[in-house]
């Protein structure tokens, strides 16, 4: 609840920032751009609701609804014409934010180019005619600061943003229906977001043959149709802060000359068709907190220098690869490590039992929230997609808050050892489908914020601890299809899981029914989550946030905590633990 009150107090303060600094200097708008933006205004639909005040009567139109100006010259400078989908952010249109709630449609009028101080625009979440923009807009926006045209549907091709004047661009195209090559981009970009179109080829026109060190910080081309490989031309980028690269037809390795990538923090490589092994010159990027590189076809040992030299690692996300060999105990020196799947590999020996020397799995972080990474322009919030019940999804807004190890179906053996019920932080803990020998740790029940518990179809046996009745979170447990025997510790919580929980065990007792004590039951229907790694919703992997302050006027428009996702159960019920 304290975040309501927050984000009211936020807004307050926000509205109280915008009246003072309207109010102080009142500029006079200039009239060949009131004109301007009136003829801008004829080309769209619904304009006459969204831009009720936007009328020639109206002669100040710098106090005209997403409309901006200079202080001291009266130009407009921001045109504010996103639309929102968060009630409560509309809900305080008039005074802070300035977001539209409903759509803009219709087309863009050539009368924009006459706002010749622009250089912040926001048309993002509107509904234009998908005919190609045209070419004279490219032309004009390529010289602003800003340019948000995301979650439209704007469709056909993008030329180069070659000339800019401004030292920085930040260019949001996301989420449109964009196709043909990528446009290339001139050294003073710095962060560009072309993820969710139809963008194909490969990316070596935009990446490499580059005079200039790169001012890119921030790169998103994920759920595009790119292919061949990732080039081996990275020199010139090491600007680089994060990298999203997800869900497009990337093949080959990951290339060596991303060690130039000194400051990158985040990686994210998930679902293409890589190959080879996880190449030493990722050694070189000390300040990775997420590197993801799951479903793809990588090979080779987890390096051991992946617990040394990129100690700040918050996520580690390897699985549906095809890695072997021995889980190396110095990935236990990673004491910032929340998030570790290895899941659906080849993974072989023990489980290192120094694996409560991962201490950010031992504390509870209360601080709700997304994990933010920092960049000239304010910050970024990581997303990632995780398996929890069996289910895929993108997880963001509660990034901070998971704790999660996912070793399952790989080829671990030898005993779960006692040390991983050190790791009293975890929230979700899936080791199904390896060959797990002995007994459940008996004191299992110490790890009391678990809320998924996954250990079916191994080889474990005995009883099942009564410590494990203390979970008083779990909302999820499989312990089906190993050698458990004995009677499930009654009169608790285990009983409200269904039989299917413990079937194929020699265990009795309810939940389980004297005719279904379960030892003879049909095998598991396998479920092959893994290779199937779908959003389970669309996020914006990219939201520059307001705390790191951005633009003048672009401080309150989004408020993190505003948005929401999707949660499988077993992470609501994570928030409902915290407030
Ligand atoms: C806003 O909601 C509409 C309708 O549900 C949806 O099509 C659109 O993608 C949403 N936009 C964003 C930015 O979430
Ligand atoms: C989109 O524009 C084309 C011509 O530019 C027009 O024929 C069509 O009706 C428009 N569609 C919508 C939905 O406005
Ligand atoms: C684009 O801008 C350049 C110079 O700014 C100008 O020479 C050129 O004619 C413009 N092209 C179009 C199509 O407007
Ligand atoms: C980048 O910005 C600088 C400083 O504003 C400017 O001098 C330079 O021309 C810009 N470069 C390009 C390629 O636009
Ligand atoms: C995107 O464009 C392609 C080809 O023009 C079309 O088939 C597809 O339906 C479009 N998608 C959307 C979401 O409009
Ligand atoms: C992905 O790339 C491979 C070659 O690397 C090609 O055989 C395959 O057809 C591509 N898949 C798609 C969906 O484009
Ligand atoms: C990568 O690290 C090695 C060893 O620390 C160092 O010798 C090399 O110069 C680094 N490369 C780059 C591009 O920083
Ligand atoms: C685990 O932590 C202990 C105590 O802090 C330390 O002595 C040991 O070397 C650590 N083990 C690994 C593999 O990091
Ligand atoms: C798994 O790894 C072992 C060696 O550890 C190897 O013999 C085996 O072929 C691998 N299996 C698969 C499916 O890659
Ligand atoms: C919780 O997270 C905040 C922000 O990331 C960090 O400053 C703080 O040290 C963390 N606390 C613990 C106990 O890890
Ligand atoms: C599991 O590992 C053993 C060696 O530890 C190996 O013989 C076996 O082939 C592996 N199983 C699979 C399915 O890879
Ligand atoms: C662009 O607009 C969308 C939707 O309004 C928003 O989610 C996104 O954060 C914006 N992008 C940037 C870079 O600010």
């Amino acid at each position: 609840m304290d975040f309501v009150a927050t984000t009211l107090f936020l807004m307050l303060l926000c509205s109280n920032m915008f009246c003072n600094c309207k109010g102080i200097s009142e500029p006079t708008c200039i009239g060949t751009e009131r004109s301007a933006l009136l003829r801008f205004k004829q080309d769209l639909k619904h304009s006459s609701n969204m831009l009720a005040d936007w009328t020639p009567g109206n002669q100040d139109c710098c106090k005209w609804v997403g409309v901006f100006c200079d202080t001291a010259t009266g130009h407009v400078t921001e045109l504010h014409l996103g639309s929102s989908n968060d009630t409560i952010a509309s809900a305080g249109a008039h005074g802070s934010s300035r977001r539209l709630n409903l759509k803009l449609g219709g087309e863009l009028n050539p009368a924009l180019q006459d706002l010749k101080s622009l250089s912040y625009l926001d048309l993002s979440n509107n509904d234009f005619n998908q005919t190609q923009i045209p070419h004279w807009f490219w032309n004009f926006t390529s010289n602003l600061q800003y340019l948000n045209i995301s979650w439209n549907r704007f469709q056909g091709k993008v030329p180069d943003f070659l000339t800019n004047y401004h030292a920085s661009l930040v260019l949001d195209l996301s989420f449109n229906n964009f196709t043909g090559s990528l446009p290339r981009i001139s050294s003073n970009v710095t962060a560009l977001d072309l993820s969710n179109n139809g963008f194909s080829g490969s990316m070596s026109q935009f990446l490499c043959h580059k005079k200039h060190m790169m001012k890119l910080e921030v790169l998103s081309l994920g759920a595009n149709l790119l292919s061949g490989q990732i080039p081996d031309c990275w020199e010139k980028w090491g600007s680089l802060v994060a990298i999203e690269l997800c869900d497009n037809n990337l093949s080959g390795k990951i290339p060596g000359s991303m060690e130039a990538l000194t400051s990158l923090q985040s990686l994210h490589l998930r679902n293409n068709n890589l190959v080879g092994e996880i190449p030493g010159s990722l050694s070189n990027c000390t300040e990775l907190l997420t590197l993801d590189l799951s479903a793809n076809h990588l090979s080779g040992q987890i390096p051991p220098w992946m617990g040394q030299r990129l100690s700040k690692l918050i996520i580690i996300s390897l699985g549906s690869n095809m890695f072997h060999g021995r889980i190396p105990s110095q990935i236990c020196g990673l004491t910032s490590l929340q998030i570790l799947d290895l899941s659906h590999n080849n993974l072989s020996a023990n489980i290192p039992s120094c694996i409560n020397n991962l201490t950010a799995m031992i504390t509870r972080n209360e601080s709700n929230g997304r994990i933010s990474y920092k960049t000239s322009k304010g910050c970024f919030f990581d997303n990632i997609a995780l398996t929890m019940k069996g289910v895929v999804f993108d997880y963001s807004s509660t990034l901070k808050l998971i704790r999660l190890v996912d070793l399952s179906d790989n080829n671990l053996s030898g005993e779960i050892p006692e040390e991983m019920t050190g790791l009293i932080g975890l929230l979700s803990l899936n080791l199904s489908r390896n060959h797990l020998v002995g007994k459940i740790p008996g004191n299992i029940g110490a790890m009391n914020t678990l809320e998924c518990v996954d250990l079916s179809e191994n080889r474990l046996s005995g009883e099942i601890p009564e410590s494990m009745s203390r979970l008083t979170f779990l909302s999820y447990l499989n312990l089906s299809y190993n050698n458990l025997s004995g009677k499930i510790p009654s009169g608790t919580q285990l009983q409200s899981f269904s039989s299917s929980s413990f079937v194929g065990n020699s265990l009795y007792g309810p939940p389980l029914t004297n005719a279904s004590t379960g030892s003879k039951a049909a095998a598991p229907i396998s479920d092959n989550v893994g290779e199937n790694v779908v959003a389970g919703t669309k996020v914006n992997w990219f939201v520059i946030c307001l705390e790191c302050g951005f633009w003048f006027g672009f401080v309150c428009v989004a408020f993190p905590l505003l948005f929401t996702d999707k949660w499988d159960s077993c992470v609501f019920s994570i928030r409902s633990l915290i407030f």
